[in-house]
């Protein structure tokens, strides 16, 4: 009786506490019911504004992506044809009661850009730049529960061109409403270092901020406990502050513990640090923070190593967008992205050239990347008319902060970047801007290095160098350099932030494929590149701009060059805007990408699974549909295999092996239908087979799946590829058919796409023409619970339905 006692006051208790604590700091998810204007109205600012015709929707939003691309767009087709423009959001809401006498503030993760903010018809203020986080203090500007409150935002993004990719419009990122004790931890207020790691032991030392209003100053007690994903218990510390304290105050707790998990891009585990801060007893505030411990290294000579283990970084370079989701933050479709990068054997994503949304970081964290964080593209000289570079001298110091303090305890981000392909690197205000920088960034975080994406590689011509301040340095392109870059930069460390700059379209193939084509035309005297009706690229890796080279070769340059402790692949996915190598609409969306815009794979994404990976790959491409007669080129790429053999309609065309100098092998055949089989052998034995077959004329359309159950939270989202295949159910590879996609019950449509850079249908619209046979659709659950059936129809051939639980 006695121990059902004391487990039910235990029990008691725990809620008791648990209870207080979820009181003490509320994060709101700020990003329901907002009211939406595209356009100008200025009076929108004052509270007794009528905006009942507004739109209403839920954030993150982007409203450049909702348009049609647009010919004449004045962000140019480099910007992605899509409009830039002005919009206002408004917001009323409520308080909660428990609200009374506490902090409130509004937390942006970005707004795309120059967004000014009024609570109430009070003016808080003005960001410019579009890629950083920032809060507002309200507290003083509130009206308590039952009394409405109205929160206010221009976004102003109507003077372009802006930007050299996308940039999306709006508040294109998430929004929290936090609300705590006036004495709390402060805004980004936790900062967690690892030192002396080691598999037996690690230091964990973690800073508080605390905000202390002068009023209160008494004791403050924190308790900081640190927890395993398991939920273990490893480590505890108790610190008291005395009363008279200058706010906000700092204080420092250390834990050591025994036998740490290591974060890795294998094993990426995580801690907690749950911090409690009491007053007189009674807690006042809690906070937890995720980190990882992890220990690495960049040397001069062996490149990198994490954790005492040398490993090669395996990088790409990645823009923002989502594809048909524009800018609009969603972390169903990011992890997406990450998760396709991973099965390639990508380990690390530079975010370019600006930091990424939060949770972006929180993903790398989870799932295993290593990050580079980059602060901007441009310091005082412009790379276009109205880019950052208008603000950079008021803003740069704030912007670069911000971008420390909220991704400082991610163990993902192992490195800070100030700038790419900064113009400054040829003048001497290079060197002073680069030491302010530097030490504007090791102030705040004085444990990881830092680093600038450079083009000039020589020592005496590159002013960012010569500040000698960078910890590692980055070079874009120029392999042909690697070698002598130790001779240039005695005892320094290299990273390649950029290579390859390759463009291909997936699915598209021309013949001869071994010549390279240089992006322009005529850069070389033998150079081949010329323009297609289409707009398109081969996807053979044969074609780059003039400042890289083709995937392979940028490739093969970081591998043999030990000192280079990795790539990073310009680019992992397309993205909006930049289509070189074609400087005018339609062509709107970039042609770098290892893996096309809508997120299928070209056949290069192969070539690094075949080297970045352990697992067996066999793949070889083109389709196999072609006319009686044509000469065509086969590929392929493999691993873990001596040779590959292939085979016509049953009939040997000879084994090949790939040499030091490429890492495809290559066929040269006259086409006749049938069934193309290639055979990966080691020792003899056989390793892969993959089979290509000459398909039928377009029967019918399948929708594959990659999420059948969401979740009904108004956010997640299930990515449907629809792919056109014959009557024996081969793909048709040339088909493109259009799709009319539509759904019915508690579903959305939130975009199709088909990865072909020149597509001028708006990502919004559900009627998409197929490219090489595949189309993707994407729906978004509702926060009501129930089916959603997707049917795709197209004349002519047989439609499909697939039906997805929202539950
Ligand atoms: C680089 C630049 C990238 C991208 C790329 C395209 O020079 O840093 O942002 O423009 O070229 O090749």
């Amino acid at each position: 009786m006695q121990r059902i006692y004391l487990y039910i006051s235990f029990v008691f208790f725990l809620l008791l506490h648990l209870s207080v604590h979820a009181q003490v700091r509320s994060e709101i998810d700020f990003n329901t019911n907002w009211k939406f204007y595209l356009g100008d109205d200025s009076t929108a600012k004052n509270v007794l504004y009528n905006d009942s015709k507004w739109r209403k929707l839920s954030l993150p939003h982007d409203w450049s992506i909702e348009s049609d691309f647009i010919k004449d767009a004045s962000a140019t087709n480099q910007g992605g044809s899509l409009p830039g423009g002005i919009g206002w959001y408004r917001k009323t809401f409520t308080l909660p009661a428990s609200a009374k006498d506490k902090n409130v503030s509004i937390e942006f993760d970005g707004v795309y850009k120059n967004s000014e903010v009024w609570i109430n018809g009070y003016y808080l203020g003005k960001r410019p730049y579009g890629y950083v986080a920032f809060s507002y203090d309200l507290t003083q500007h509130l009206f308590p529960s039952p009394k409405k409150n109205v929160i206010v935002l221009k976004v102003d993004n109507s003077q372009q061109p802006d930007s050299r990719w996308y940039s999306g419009s709006g508040i294109y990122r998430n929004v929290k409403l936090v609300i705590k004790n006036k004495t709390s931890i402060a805004y980004l207020g936790t900062f967690i270092t690892t030192e002396k790691v080691s598999d037996i032991s690690a230091v964990v030392n973690l800073q508080l901020t605390i905000d202390i209003p002068i009023e209160i100053r008494q004791k403050l007690t924190a308790i900081t406990t640190i927890y395993t994903k398991e939920g273990k218990v490893v480590g505890n510390e108790r610190t008291s502050l005395p009363s008279m304290q200058d706010t906000p105050v700092t204080l420092a707790q250390r834990f050591l513990l025994k036998q740490p998990s290591l974060w890795s891009i294998n094993k990426p585990s995580l801690y907690k640090a749950v911090t409690i801060i009491y007053q007189n007893n009674i807690v006042i505030d809690n906070r937890t923070t995720q980190f990882g411990v992890r220990y690495f290294n960049f040397d001069s000579e062996n490149g990198f190593s994490l954790n005492g283990k040398s490993l090669k970084i395996h990088g790409v370079c990645m823009h923002h967008d989502l594809g048909a989701l524009g800018a609009a933050f969603n972390i169903t479709a990011a992890k997406r992205q990450l998760r396709i990068l991973k099965e390639m054997g990508c380990n690390a994503i530079r975010f370019s050239h600006n930091p990424p949304a939060s949770e972006m970081l929180d993903l790398c964290d989870q799932m295993g990347f290593l990050v580079i964080d980059e602060a901007f593209d441009m310091w005082q000289k412009r790379k276009n008319k109205f880019d950052y570079h208008l603000y950079f001298k008021e803003w740069h110091k704030k912007d670069i902060e911000a971008m420390v303090l909220r991704d400082r305890n991610h163990p993902s981000v192992i490195m800070w970047s100030i700038g790419n392909e900064i113009r400054e690197q040829f003048d001497s205000t290079g060197t002073t801007i680069t030491k302010e920088l530097v030490s504007i960034v090791k102030d705040l975080d004085p444990t990881r290095p830092v680093t600038s994406a450079l083009t000039e590689t020589f020592s005496e011509k590159n002013f960012i160098t010569k500040a000698n301040a960078l910890d590692v340095i980055g070079f874009n392109y120029k392999d042909y350099d690697y070698p002598e870059l130790p001779k240039r930069f005695p005892g320094q460390k290299f990273i390649a932030l950029e290579t390859a700059s390759a463009l291909e379209t997936r699915g598209v193939y021309e013949f001869p494929s071994d010549s390279i084509r240089i992006w322009p035309p005529n850069y070389k005297v033998q150079d081949t590149f010329s323009a297609n009706k289409d707009l398109t690229c081969a996807a053979y890796d044969n074609t780059h701009a003039y400042w890289g080279n083709t995937h392979e070769r940028s490739w093969l340059a970081v591998k043999n060059n030990q000192h280079i402790a990795g790539a990073f692949v310009w680019s992992g996915f397309d993205y909006l805007g930049e289509p070189m190598p074609y400087p005018k609409f339609p062509a709107r969306s970039s042609y770098y990408g290892i893996i096309d815009l809508a997120g299928f794979p070209k056949d290069i994404y192969y070539m690094y699974q075949s080297e970045w990976t352990m697992k067996p790959v066999l793949h070889i491409f083109p389709h196999w549909n072609w006319k009686r007669g044509d000469t065509v080129d086969v590929w392929a790429y493999y691993n873990n295999a001596d040779e590959v053999e292939l085979f016509l309609n049953g009939r040997s065309a000879g084994a090949r092996k790939k040499n030091d100098t490429t890492l495809h092998v290559i066929w040269r055949l006259p086409f006749q239908p049938g069934t193309l089989k290639a055979v990966s052998k080691k020792n003899g034995k056989i390793v892969l087979t993959k089979e290509i077959k000459t398909s039928g004329e377009a029967a019918r359309i399948e929708l594959v799946v990659d999420k059948k159950n969401l979740k009904a939270d108004g956010k997640e989202l299930s990515f449907i590829t629809a792919k056109v295949l014959d009557k024996k159910g081969i793909l048709v590879p040339t088909a493109d058919n259009e799709i009319k996609f539509s759904i019915t019950g508690n579903g959305t449509f939130a975009g199709s796409d088909n990865g072909y850079q020149a597509d001028t249908v708006s990502l919004k619209n559900p009627k998409r023409k197929c490219w090489k046979g595949m189309a993707l659709a994407i729906i978004q659950s509702t926060e009501k619970k129930g089916n959603i059936t997707l049917t795709a129809i197209s004349r002519g051939i047989s439609s499909a339905s697939v039906t997805i639980r929202n539950n």
